[in-house]
């Protein structure tokens, strides 16, 4: 316990450091927690040993192939951008020296241009959609099942089968199921609704924006840090909120119905919230943001128990623009298969056991095999999704729409879908998700809660419940998926203590 202390104490007065060279040479940001390591151990090596492996324990993996194998990304970079890009010579460090054995995810070093230089780097052109080029929406003002049995929600509509393949049959013009089916305009009588004079405002043009969202108060507000001044001019950041959050935060901070602001954030309250369900409401504006603001280029979603700590330009720059993707999310730190996902969800009680059984069971009859190797490109089934950057754009948007649609269809577990959304697609047309690791993810988000944080809050009430659905355990729905008061896993109770602090990016939602 006093090692422990003292290695937290260490940790705290190091903090993290920036190397920031002179202009034109690019920012690597690393945090020192890398020093935690055990021998040979790196975050980078962890996950790819793991990835190899399946396991997080290996030493029989050579230093050759660990760091001459390791790309800093799954994509390549685009050849006119290679030849300059001051990122070129960066690599991983080497592992740091033999020390404590801490386990569990840290971050690692990434290579970031200034965020001048990366707002340079935004390309002129959107990406080309491949093959679908024009993206409508469903409208149903009074949907209804149709399907014995089947899952699904007066807000995402009941999707039949046949929608639901027709949705992954890309042509140059689909019309799909995409949550908000009845009302004229999303946010306007659909459920999730928005005041008027703000749905205005959502309705602007901007290149970029960050979103994120509190419902049922689970979340405190992160500030977030290290953002530009052309970021904080150019770029808004929105907080949805649901009611119970917005008294809440009236009561708790500076936050008015004047401003509407806390710190960069502004805040947009959502009435009618579909869902009893926080984790589900969380998952429209996570997935659906394209359906919400539909004139922007680019938006990065951050779960709100997290803080941004790199400026949304060189995110944007680092894991969209320089590999020339249109979708980036990071991997999960050691599971990269649905099915272990799934026995890991249900031993940990995130959702119960029939349900998750059910989904996973419906995906093994379409096809979807445990992840290897064979896979590649393809590094992984699973996606650590409390964050998602992503240029709207109608494939993109066509995928977010059918991820939400299994959500609803199915558990609101989205790690587990995630997989045959992208793969039905890409059996269609050449599109690339960039997942790159989730060591690189920590180096831009952070989870800064306390364990007492967690514990003064209250879990979220029931309000509208408009459906019955698979229930979850009491304990997964109190917590959220974040700390428990008890043994959640049983076995690891030696990282407890580590874990709650941060384990955080585990989407456990
Ligand atoms: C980027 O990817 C798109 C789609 O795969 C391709 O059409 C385009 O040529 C690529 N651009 C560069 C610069 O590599
Ligand atoms: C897109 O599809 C919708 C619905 O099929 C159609 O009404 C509209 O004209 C199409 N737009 C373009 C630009 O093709
Ligand atoms: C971000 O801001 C924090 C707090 O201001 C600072 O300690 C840290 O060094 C900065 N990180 C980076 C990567 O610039
Ligand atoms: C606001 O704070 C007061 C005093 O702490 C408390 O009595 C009240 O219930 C709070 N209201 C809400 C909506 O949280
Ligand atoms: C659910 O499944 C997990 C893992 O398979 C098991 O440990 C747990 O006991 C099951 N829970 C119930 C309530 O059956």
């Amino acid at each position: 316990m006093l090692l422990l202390l003292s290695l937290a104490f260490v940790v705290f007065v190091l903090g993290s450091y920036t190397i920031n060279k002179e202009s034109n040479s690019p920012n690597i940001h690393q945090s020192i927690e890398t020093m935690e390591f055990g021998s040979n151990e790196t975050p980078i090596s962890r996950e790819l040993t793991s990835f190899y492996t399946g396991t997080s324990n290996n030493d029989h993996i050579g230093d050759s192939f660990l760091w001459n194998g390791v790309r800093e990304s799954d994509v390549d970079p685009p050849p006119s951008l290679t030849s300059h890009h001051p990122c070129d010579s960066f690599s991983f460090p080497p592992p740091p020296p033999p020390g404590l054995r801490r386990p569990g995810p840290r971050p690692c070093p990434v290579c970031y241009l200034s965020p001048e230089e990366a707002l340079a780097h935004m390309p002129k052109h959107p990406f080309e959609s491949p093959v679908l080029k024009n993206l409508t929406y469903i409208h149903e003002e009074s949907p209804a099942k149709i399907e014995e049995g089947q899952g699904g929600s007066d807000f995402g509509g009941y999707p039949s089968l046949e929608h639901r393949t027709n949705s992954f049959d890309i042509k140059q013009s689909m019309t799909v199921h995409c949550g908000f089916v009845k009302g004229t305009k999303p946010g306007f009588q659909t459920g999730f609704d928005i005041d008027e004079d703000i749905l205005l405002e959502l309705d602007q043009f901007h290149d970029v924006i960050v979103a994120s969202a509190i419902f049922g108060k689970y979340d405190i507000i992160q500030e977030p840090v290290n953002i530009s001044e052309m970021a904080k001019k150019n770029i808004p950041f929105y907080m949805f909120v649901d009611e119970e959050t917005d008294s809440y935060l009236k009561n708790t901070s500076s936050y008015t119905d004047d401003n509407k602001r806390v710190g960069l954030w502004r805040i947009i309250v959502v009435h009618n919230v579909p869902y009893s369900d926080a984790r589900r409401n969380g998952k429209i504006p996570k997935l659906l943001l394209h359906r919400l603001f539909p004139n922007i280029r680019y938006s990065i979603w951050v779960d709100a128990k997290l803080q941004l700590v790199v400026d949304p330009y060189q995110i944007l720059e680092r894991f969209l623009w320089r590999t020339n993707s249109s979708f980036a999310i990071s991997r999960h730190y050691r599971r990269f298969d649905v099915y272990l996902e799934a026995e890991a969800n249900k031993a940990a009680r995130k959702y119960d056991n029939a349900s998750i059984d059910h989904q996973v069971e419906f995906y093994k009859k379409e096809g979807l095999t445990p992840y290897t190797e064979a896979k590649l490109p393809i590094t992984s089934d699973v996606p650590e999704g409390c964050t998602i950057i992503r240029e709207h754009i109608p494939i993109t948007n066509l995928f977010t729409c059918v991820w939400f649609n299994e959500v609803d269809r199915f558990t609101s577990r989205d790690q587990l879908s995630f997989a045959i959304a992208r793969d039905k697609i890409r059996e269609k047309v050449d599109w690339n998700i960039n997942m790159f690791l989730d060591c690189e993810r920590r180096n831009f988000v952070k989870q800064v809660y306390h364990r007492d944080v967690l514990m003064n809050m209250k879990p979220p009430r029931a309000s509208s419940r408009l459906l019955p659905e698979p229930p979850a355990s009491p304990r997964g729905r109190l917590v959220g998926g974040r700390a428990t008061t008890g043994k959640k896993i049983p076995g690891q109770r030696g990282r407890k203590r580590h874990r709650k602090v941060s384990a955080g990016g585990r989407n456990m939602r």
